[in-house]
C-alpha cells in the first residue's frame, strides 16, 4: 500500500544528508512564510559550506553503487517515487500553495506535472543507448558508451517548488548521477518534502540530498559545491544574473551546466488570428502561476486593424479574474511571491504610465487582500522603452504593443538578449512556417498558450541559458560519452 501523508506530515525543516534529517552545522534557521498573510510556517535550516561539503561528501560515497546499479532497478525506485508523488498529489499542492501562494487547483495541477517528469525518467532510465561504431580498421572495434557524469548541484526556484526540482533530480538519478541540492529560499518546503517521499521510495542513502539556506548565506553554501572538483554538474533554473555568476564561478573546475534563465517572451496576434483563441492562448500562459513563469508572455504584440477588438476582449476576460488566498476554492490568482515582487510590479506600472501607456482594468496592488496581491492588468499602448518591454515583469501585467507588418514584429520580437518562449496566433500555414523559424527562441507556441510538457525539450537560447529539460534531450545534460577503442581482436 502506498502511504498517504498529511499536509502536516510532510513539513520537514531539516537538511537531509546521507539519508537523514540534520540540522544545519551552525544550529541557524531561517522564517519560510505564507505569501497570502505573512505568517510563518516553518523555521528552516540556513546551511553554509560545511554543510554543503557533507551534502558533497554523502553524494561522493554513495555515487560507485549508484552508478552501478541497473538501470531497471534505478527505474524502480523511480516509479515508486512517481506513485509515492501521486498519492500525495493533494497535501503537496496544498503545500505549494502554502508557502508559494498559487491557488490549490495549480498547486496540485503543478504536482502532477513534476510526477509526470519522474515517471518519465523512470522509462527513459532503461534506454539510455551507446553505438557501436562502424569498423574502420581490421582487428579494432570501436565503440560510444554513456557514462553518469558523477555528482550533479541542483539549485531550483520558487515558482515552481516542486516541478522544476522534480525535472533536475529525475534525470540525475535515472542515469545514475548522485544529487546535491539547494531549493530557493522563498519556498524549501515542498522539495524538502520531494526528498522524503524519494528516500521512503527507496532512494538510498546519500544518493540525493538537500540543504535549506537563507538569502543573505546561499551564496556561501553554493560557492562550495561551485569550487568542488567532485562536483561535475550544475542545472540551474533562475535569473541570467544568477546564472552568469554560476557558470563563471565554476569554471575553476570546468563543470557542465544547465542553464535555464530569464525569459522576456512575446505573444504576437496576426491580424489572420482566430481573436478568440488567442485571447485564451494569452490568458492560459500569461497568468499560468499569476503570472510568475520563466515562459510567461511578457510582451503582447497586437497588429494595428485588429487591436482595439482584441484589447476589448482580453479586458473583459482579465477583469473578471478572481484574486483571492490559494485557500479560496474559486482562486485564479494568488498573492505574489514578496514585497519585492510587488514593487517590481507596481515599479513597471508607473514607468509605462509615465510614458504614456493606459491602463485598461488593474494596475494597482490589492493591499486590502493582504500584503502582496496585485491586480490583473492590462496595459495598452506600451512602446519599446518601457521598462516592462526590456525587462521580465514576472507578474499578473500584460502590456499591449502595436504593430503594422510581420517584417517589423519579427524585429521587435527578437529584440532581447534572451530566448526562451515565444507564442504567435496565426491561420495562414505559409507565415506560420516562416515566423516558427523566425523567432529566436528555444520554445515557440504556435496557436497554442499552454506549451509545457514532459516530452518536449524544455530550454532556451542566448542569454536564456543552454541545455534542454524533459524530452528524450533531457538525460543528455546528465550523460557524459565514453569512446572505446579495442585493438588485437583479429
Ligand atoms: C519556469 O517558469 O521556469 C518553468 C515553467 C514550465 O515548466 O512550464
Amino acid at each position: 500500500m502506498i502511504q498517504r501523508y498529511e499536509l502536516n506530515d510532510l513539513i520537514r525543516a531539516d537538511n537531509f544528508i546521507d539519508g537523514k534529517w540534520v540540522p544545519a552545522a551552525s544550529g541557524k534557521r531561517f522564517a519560510v512564510t505564507d505569501p497570502a498573510t505573512g505568517e510563518v510556517i516553518a523555521q528552516v535550516a540556513d546551511s553554509g559550506p560545511a554543510d554543503a561539503r557533507a551534502a558533497t561528501d554523502a553524494a561522493a560515497r554513495a555515487l560507485p553503487a549508484w552508478r552501478d546499479a541497473l538501470p531497471k532497478e534505478r527505474a524502480a525506485v523511480l516509479h515508486r517515487w512517481h506513485a509515492l508523488i501521486v498519492e500525495n498529489a493533494d497535501a503537496l499542492g496544498r503545500l505549494i500553495s502554502l508557502e508559494q501562494g498559487k491557488p490549490f487547483a495549480e498547486g496540485r495541477g503543478e504536482v502532477m506535472y513534476g510526477a509526470s517528469y519522474v515517471a518519465w525518467f523512470a522509462e527513459e532510465a532503461t534506454r539510455v543507448y551507446g553505438d557501436l561504431i562502424p569498423q574502420q580498421q581490421r582487428g579494432k572495434r570501436m565503440s560510444a558508451v554513456k557514462e553518469p557524469i558523477g555528482i550533479v548541484a541542483a539549485i531550483t526556484p520558487w515558482n515552481f517548488p516542486l516541478a522544476m526540482i522534480a525535472r533536475k533530480i529525475a534525470p540525475a538519478l535515472a542515469v545514475g548521477c548522485t544529487v546535491v541540492g539547494k531549493p530557493a529560499e522563498d519556498t524549501p518546503l515542498t522539495a524538502l518534502a520531494l526528498v522524503m517521499l524519494a528516500h521512503e521510495a527507496g532512494v538510498p542513502a546519500g544518493v540525493l540530498n538537500l540543504i535549506g539556506a537563507s538569502r543573505e548565506n546561499a551564496v556561501d553554501a553554493v560557492k562550495d559545491w561551485l569550487e568542488d572538483g567532485r562536483v561535475r554538474k550544475i542545472t540551474f533554473t533562475g535569473s541570467t544574473p544568477v546564472g552568469k555568476y554560476l557558470a563563471r564561478e565554476s569554471a575553476g573546475t570546468l563543470k557542465k551546466l544547465s542553464l535555464e534563465l530569464g525569459g522576456n517572451a512575446p505573444f504576437i496576434v496576426f491580424d489572420d488570428a482566430d481573436l478568440d483563441a488567442a485571447v485564451a492562448g494569452l490568458m492560459a500562459s500569461k497568468f499560468r502561476n499569476g503570472g510568475q513563469t520563466c515562459v510567461c508572455p511578457n510582451r503582447v504584440y497586437v497588429q494595428a486593424s485588429v487591436y482595439e477588438k482584441f484589447a476589448d476582449l482580453l479586458t473583459q476576460r482579465v477583469a473578471a479574474l478572481k484574486v483571492a488566498p490559494a485557500t479560496d476554492p474559486d482562486a485564479q490568482i494568488g498573492p505574489m511571491i514578496n514585497a519585492r515582487a510587488v514593487e517590481k510590479i507596481g515599479r513597471h506600472v508607473s514607468d509605462a504610465v509615465q510614458r504614456g501607456a493606459r491602463v485598461l482594468t488593474g494596475g494597482k496592488p490589492l493591499a486590502e487582500l493582504g500584503p502582496n496581491y496585485y491586480a490583473p492588468t492590462v496595459i495598452a499602448d506600451a512602446t519599446p522603452e518601457m521598462q516592462l518591454s526590456c525587462e521580465e515583469t514576472f507578474g499578473p501585467v500584460v502590456p499591449l504593443f502595436r504593430f503594422n507588418d510581420e517584417a517589423e514584429v519579427i524585429r521587435a520580437a527578437n529584440d532581447t538578449p534572451f530566448g526562451l518562449a515565444s507564442y504567435f496566433y496565426s491561420q495562414n500555414v505559409r507565415r506560420i512556417d516562416r515566423v516558427a523559424r523566425r523567432l529566436e527562441t528555444g520554445l515557440v507556441g504556435i496557436n497554442e498558450g499552454a506549451i509545457s510538457s514532459e516530452a518536449a525539450p524544455f530550454g532556451g537560447v542566448k542569454e536564456s541559458g543552454y541545455g534542454r529539460e524533459g524530452s528524450k534531450y533531457g538525460l543528455d545534460d546528465y550523460l557524459s560519452i565514453k569512446y572505446l577503442c579495442q585493438g588485437g581482436l583479429e
